[in-house]
């Protein structure tokens, strides 16, 4: 998968994708992820890429002018699969959404930041628009962030045990079964004996009722199409 990021900020992504999974993916070369600076694509002399809104208010607004330069370059290279617009107004991030984005060759991101973008780059140079939760970021970066991280969890080979991915929470509408690890007894606190019984069938069977009850518990949002 190659995954490119437009972004005013290229170095908010030091952090997240150095570490863990998606290091290891990166070096694997199961994904590719270039980041570009909006910046570099600015046209006027003082390198803005921001302007006041047209009738005024406040805030200022992303320019169409350097999105469209820099989308544009990278099309060149690229037929884009989806090209997203993290905003908290867009689509609803869900596991569902992580599922069909896995599956993609090219995705590009466009983090928005100050009061948005210009709404000519949403009617015309995006296709999808993913918002991660009903609260406002400073920016689209760490939604971003966010996204690509549970997307690229899903790409064969980028998890050691290629199941685990299948077993998460969401895959089938379920949470995940509480886990344990030695030591078996702390301060009195006792992992179930059917964890220990060695009996695989009644574990599975132990684990999915958990996941039931747990689901109907706290989630009971995600079995309502039951
Ligand atoms: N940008 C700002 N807030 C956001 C959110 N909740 N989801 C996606 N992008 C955002």
């Amino acid at each position: 998968m190659h995954i490119d990021i437009l972004t005013l900020f290229p170095e908010y992504f030091n952090g997240p994708f150095s570490e863990s999974i998606v290091r290891r993916a990166l070096q694997k070369q199961l994904v590719q992820i270039n980041l570009h600076n909006i910046r570099n694509y600015a046209t006027n002399k003082h390198k803005t890429v921001d302007d006041y809104p047209f009738g005024g208010g406040a805030g200022m607004v992303m320019q169409i002018e350097p999105i469209d330069q820099c989308m544009d370059e990278l099309k060149k290279q690229r037929t884009y699969d989806e090209i997203i617009y993290l905003s908290p107004d867009g689509d609803l991030f869900d596991q569902p959404m992580a599922n069909l984005l896995s599956t993609k060759k090219n995705l590009l991101f466009l983090c928005g930041h100050y009061k948005g973008v210009d709404e000519r780059v949403r009617e015309h140079l995006i296709t999808r628009e993913i918002s991660i939760g009903n609260y406002v970021l400073t920016g689209g970066e760490t939604a971003a962030t966010v996204v690509v991280d549970a997307i690229i969890r899903l790409i064969p080979g980028v998890l050691s045990d290629e199941t685990s991915a299948l077993s998460d929470s969401f895959q089938d509408n379920l949470i995940s079964p509480p886990v344990y690890t030695r030591p078996a007894n702390y301060k009195g606190w006792e992992v179930p004996e059917i964890l220990m019984s060695g009996h695989q069938m009644k574990i599975d069977e132990w684990r999915h009722e958990q996941s039931l009850l747990r689901t109907r518990e706290r989630r009971p949002d995600l079995l309502k199409d039951e």
